[in-house]
């Protein structure tokens, strides 16, 4: 077999003992094997894997396996029945699913789904934790003839789409701190990644990446170095496959708008889920610092910060927003 035959292959089996460990209960190592036609020592390896990726499955003497936590896996026919206008690839492993977006040549309103990301990122290649089965992680491609300058808005429009997808679903309280944090009482719930290429000419392509905590286990998120929540702290029947399809939905609505208006027409819808608004900020560039309060955005998605110098509209590229001390 091809290696990438072959790692598709396990990559079915895998999925294969999610499925049936996510029906619930306890299946013997020799159930599983029968299951999938392969030997027990196998069926002990994958079960490893699964636990290497960050899934929690119990192996008890006599009984067998089961999985510590229900997992709802995401289903792609039901996703594909409730979403229009997609093509969808729903993987269980990626690297990172804007880079397979990118790396399977551009398409327009493509979305790449992954379970797990094995080389999940932030923004400046900050490292973006992507346990298996726990969260979302997705990426869609979209392409637009908006000039470049009008798309520092896009990252703003995608935070806004998420809140109302969450409000949605009866989710209340999130916040969003520019220009690509979504977050609730200053812990981070999510983040977008905006990558662009292709040419004024033809158009520019848009990948929209964005990751979503909804119930990552402590464990697992060891390395996140700023404090982080769950979607399921705030709505604890929450799906992850109905969170997915409802915050598309808004995002398709959200990003039609954009394309006819421009952020503009977002500028007061921003405010209220501003997390900045009227707060003491710093701005980091290398290694300049420039404090100041909280102003809103522009019609351009540039940040503004009340200085002592006056209003300092700030673009995203290379900064980061801290909050400082005191009110
Ligand atoms: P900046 O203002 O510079 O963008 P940031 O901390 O938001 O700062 P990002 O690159 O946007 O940085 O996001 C990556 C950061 O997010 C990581 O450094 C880590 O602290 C945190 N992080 C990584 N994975 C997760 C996750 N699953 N949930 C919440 N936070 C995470
Ligand atoms: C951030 O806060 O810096 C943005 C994080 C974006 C993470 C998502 S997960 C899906 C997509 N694939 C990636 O590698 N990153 C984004």
């Amino acid at each position: 077999m091809a290696a990438k035959e072959q790692s598709e292959h396990k990559e079915q089996q895998l999925t294969g003992i999610m499925q049936l460990l996510s029906e619930g209960g306890f299946y013997s190592g020799q159930a599983i094997a029968d299951k999938l036609g392969v030997s027990r020592a196998y069926v002990w390896k994958l079960i490893q894997q699964l636990q290497d990726l960050g899934l929690g499955i119990e192996s008890v003497t006599g009984k067998g396996y089961r999985l510590e936590h229900q997992v709802e896996l995401l289903n792609k026919a039901q996703i594909e029945e409730a979403l229009h206008g997609f093509s969808l690839d729903l993987r269980l492993i990626t690297d990172s699913t804007n880079d397979k977006l990118k790396g399977d040549g551009f398409t327009h309103n493509k979305l790449v789904v992954a379970e797990y990301q094995s080389a999940g990122r932030g923004r400046r290649g900050r490292k973006w934790v992507s346990p298996l089965a726990s969260n979302l992680y997705w990426s869609l491609g979209w392409k637009t003839q908006l000039p470049v300058q009008q798309l520092g808005g896009l990252s703003l429009i995608v935070g806004l789409a998420i809140v109302k997808a969450l409000q949605q679903l009866g989710i209340t309280g999130v916040e969003l701190k520019w220009p690509n944090d979504i977050r609730y009482q200053g812990r981070k719930l999510g983040g977008i990644l905006v990558e662009l290429s292709g040419d004024m000419v033809g158009g520019l392509q848009v990948i929209i990446g964005v990751g979503l905590n909804v119930h990552m286990a402590s464990n697992a998120a060891e390395s996140i170095e700023q404090e982080w929540i769950n979607l399921q702290e705030l709505e604890p029947t929450i799906s992850r496959q109905q969170l997915l399809i409802t915050v598309i939905q808004c995002l398709q609505d959200y990003l039609e708008r954009f394309s006819d208006g421009g952020f503009e027409s977002f500028l007061s819808e921003w405010q209220r889920y501003d997390e900045c608004l009227n707060k003491k900020v710093a701005i980091l560039q290398g290694e300049d610092v420039i404090n100041g309060i909280g102003a809103g955005v522009d019609a351009n998605g540039a940040f503004l910060l009340q200085t002592g110098k006056g209003i300092k509209p700030v673009y995203a590229g290379e900064v980061s927003l801290r909050f400082r001390e005191g009110t």
